[in-house]
């Protein structure tokens, strides 16, 4: 089976992270135009957007202002003049201990939120709105295992904002499936990218790597192919469902 993206639009939030910047690859690798969004890391968004190629090009927006979604959402339609799939895959695990004082755990708990949830809803918002007028679209959430399993202590918010996202996913895919609108959501569990380092300092790989029944701890590379497949096409029917990429670490 050959997968072709060639004349699609494809916007993937936080495109040069670790598991960004393996599903802007593939994508361009399968023929997609990609817009690489990006918040602070601006010359790695430029040298991804150079290295693959293909007309890709790179947005800057600070998504804990989700009002920047809506900026960003026209900045790629003007550049490209079209959009057919949106990836929102920017996000932040913020450690927030329950026994912290309370502005800094709001503070975190507000930019979890902002980041992770409420500026993928203004995307899918603008998204909508557009892909309904378009004749159609795609939509992939880049979730978590703790929108189902729950996460550690430290994370309340972050499992609120990936229960969030699953629920918003679930909502497009029933709402607009008669517009020829599609959503679904990928979701990993650990993934060895900079977004963990702060865990893997505290806690050690070995806490992770027991939890899961492989060898190895689950790349982006695992993770990134099945991202290109539901840009695809080919699991259309599929939509309103989550991918578990979790190396048997948590079964539904
Ligand atoms: N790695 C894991 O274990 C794991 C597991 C489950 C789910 N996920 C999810 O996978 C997605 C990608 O994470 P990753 O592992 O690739 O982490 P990462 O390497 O840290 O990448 C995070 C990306 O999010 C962007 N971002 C962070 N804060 C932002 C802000 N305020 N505004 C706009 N963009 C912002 C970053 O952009 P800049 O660098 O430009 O700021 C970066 O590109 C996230 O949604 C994460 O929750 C990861």
């Amino acid at each position: 089976m050959k997968i072709d993206l060639s004349g699609k639009v494809i916007l993937v939030t936080g495109g040069p992270g670790g598991i960004g910047n393996v599903i802007v690859r593939q994508l361009a690798a399968a023929g997609a135009k990609v817009a690489i969004h990006y918040s602070k890391s601006a010359a790695k968004a430029e040298k991804l957007a150079h290295g693959v190629g293909n007309g890709a090009k790179s947005f800057c927006a600070d998504l804990s202002e989700p009002k920047n979604g809506v900026r960003l959402f026209g900045e790629v339609l003007e550049a490209f003049g079209r959009m057919d799939v949106l990836v929102n895959n920017a996000g932040v695990y913020l450690k927030s201990p329950n026994d912290e004082n309370i502005d800094r755990w709001l503070a975190s708990w507000n930019t979890t939120i902002a980041v992770n949830l409420t500026s993928a809803g203004v995307l899918c918002r603008e998204a909508v709105n557009y892909f309904r007028k378009a004749g159609g679209g795609r939509i992939i959430h880049i979730a978590s295992r703790a929108a189902f399993r729950g996460d550690y202590e430290d994370y309340f918010a972050y499992a609120a904002s990936k229960g969030g996202m699953v629920a918003l996913s679930r909502t497009i895919a029933r709402a607009y499936g008669k517009d020829n609108i599609k959503s679904f959501v990928v979701a990993p569990g650990f993934v060895r990218t900079p977004i963990i380092d702060e865990y893997i300092a505290e806690h050690g790989d070995e806490k992770i790597m027991k939890e899961l029944s492989l060898k190895e701890l689950t790349r982006p590379e695992d993770v990134a192919p099945t991202v290109v497949f539901l840009a695809s096409g080919l699991m259309d029917h599929a939509t309103g469902c989550s991918i578990d990429i979790n190396a048997a670490s948590y079964m539904r």
